[in-house]
């Protein structure tokens, strides 16, 4: 143990050996304030802890003496070939973690061939994220108040070459994390004597943070005021400001209509909102909670997968995520119908421990994993996983 309290966790990312090594030496690296808002939930961030909890309700059902010499992860996404069946999710402000942020991400997964999201809350434009290899890619919408900026969305996404629009609907306003509330979290960051000392106990972050100043939300500044262009502050309350509570599924169609590509939207939990997703002419869903970071107490994904599987499975593309850090949790969201997994904070504790090695190394991490439990069970390819794979443990053996 050391001095904090915390396991001893290794010295760089090259010797993390899983996806919790790198979330420690993301605590060590990042100023409490900034790890607290990647790592927190919302309220008594119960749905936070249980996300990753629930998968112990699933054991795994191995098939013996089957010839496994090689397996193939690859598989195919909204239309979109990938190495693995995870994908990097969209997260907003990466910069916060390290100041090559959303470039860093998409580099190591175009480098991997795994499918890697930006959102208009990015520090890295839209149009720089889509210079990055050739790796396929989306983009995630939130609705603003000033619908042409969607609508500019769609053709700039267009323009550049983006193979699926996710949008996210469970942010209609900002979870209740707890954790940025004591840390009274501020972008950028308010100098307080709390916040000094966090960044004193961080001075490899506070030292990228000076050498490389000037955050910034490109994707959204473009429709700030002409005369605050460029100003993070007056982008960061623009952004706030524009959030749409009113925005229905009637907006939702329209804007799916003007895509007219794969179109996902990402925040559902209940079957009512699956199926009228497949009526609206969705392309995909996300089973997701946020990781937790919104509505306490929402379902964990596994709960509701196999219902909305069986509702809307046949009409669209179920996708989930939501607490997943081993190969293991992904070989059951795909045992019970998902066709892939989004992964979010587990890809940024390695940015902030690493910028883009990190993040090849969270990918690598979790496909060597997910290669040596299919290994272990019997499958060869990513079409073998099905429900005989996976049973609900009895409650007498729950942990
Ligand atoms: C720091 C952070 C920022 C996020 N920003 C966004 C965002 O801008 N848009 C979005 O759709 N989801 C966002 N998410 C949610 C992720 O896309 C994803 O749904 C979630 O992280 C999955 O849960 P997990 O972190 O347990 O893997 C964010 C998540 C984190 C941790």
């Amino acid at each position: 143990m050391s001095a904090n309290n915390l396991p001893a966790a290794p010295r760089s990312v090259a010797r993390a050996i899983n996806v919790e090594d790198l979330r420690q030496l993301a605590e060590r690296r990042l100023p409490r304030f900034i790890f607290d808002y990647l790592d927190g939930g919302a309220d008594d961030e119960f749905t936070r802890r249980h996300n990753s909890r629930a998968f112990a309700a699933l054991s795994l059902i191995q098939r013996v003496l089957v010839d496994v010499d090689t397996v193939d992860t690859s598989t195919t996404i909204l239309g979109m070939p990938a190495s693995v069946p995870f994908v990097l999710s969209s997260t907003g402000a990466s910069r916060f973690f390290h100041s090559d942020g959303e470039m860093a991400a998409a580099r190591a997964a175009a480098k991997a061939n795994v499918i890697y999201g930006t959102t208009s809350s990015a520090m890295y434009s839209l149009e720089e994220v889509a210079s990055v290899g050739s790796a396929p890619r989306f983009f995630q919408v939130y609705v603003f108040k000033d619908r042409s900026v969607t609508g500019d969305y769609v053709s700039r996404c267009k323009a550049c070459g983006y193979d699926a629009m996710f949008l996210t609907v469970d942010c209609t306003m900002a979870g209740n994390r707890e954790r940025d509330l004591r840390n009274q979290l501020s972008i950028p960051p308010k100098i307080t004597p709390k916040t000094i000392w966090h960044l004193l106990n961080a001075p490899a972050w506070t030292l990228d943070y000076l050498a490389h100043p000037g955050w910034r939300f490109p994707n959204v500044e473009g429709y700030v005021d002409e005369s605050s262009k460029g100003d993070f502050n007056s982008a960061a309350e623009w952004f706030a400001s524009q959030l749409d509570r009113s925005f229905t599924w009637d907006d939702a169609e329209a804007l799916c209509n003007d895509w007219g590509g794969q179109f996902v939207i990402k925040g559902i939990t209940s079957v009512e909102d699956a199926k009228i997703a497949a009526s609206i002419g969705a392309t995909g869903i996300v089973i997701s909670n946020h990781g937790g970071r919104q509505l306490d107490h929402a379902p964990t994904p596994l709960e509701v997968l196999p219902e909305i599987v069986d509702a809307v499975g046949d009409r669209l593309e179920v996708l989930v995520d939501s607490g997943f850090n081993r190969g293991t949790d992904i070989i059951k969201a795909l045992a019970l119908g998902a066709r892939g997994i989004l992964i979010g904070k587990a890809y940024l504790y390695g940015l902030a421990a690493g910028g883009e090695a990190g993040v090849a190394r969270v990918i690598e991490i979790l496909k060597t994993e997910l290669e040596r439990n299919m290994m272990l069970m019997g499958l060869r390819s990513i079409a073998d996983i099905s429900s005989d794979c996976v049973r609900w443990r009895d409650s007498r053996f729950l942990p």
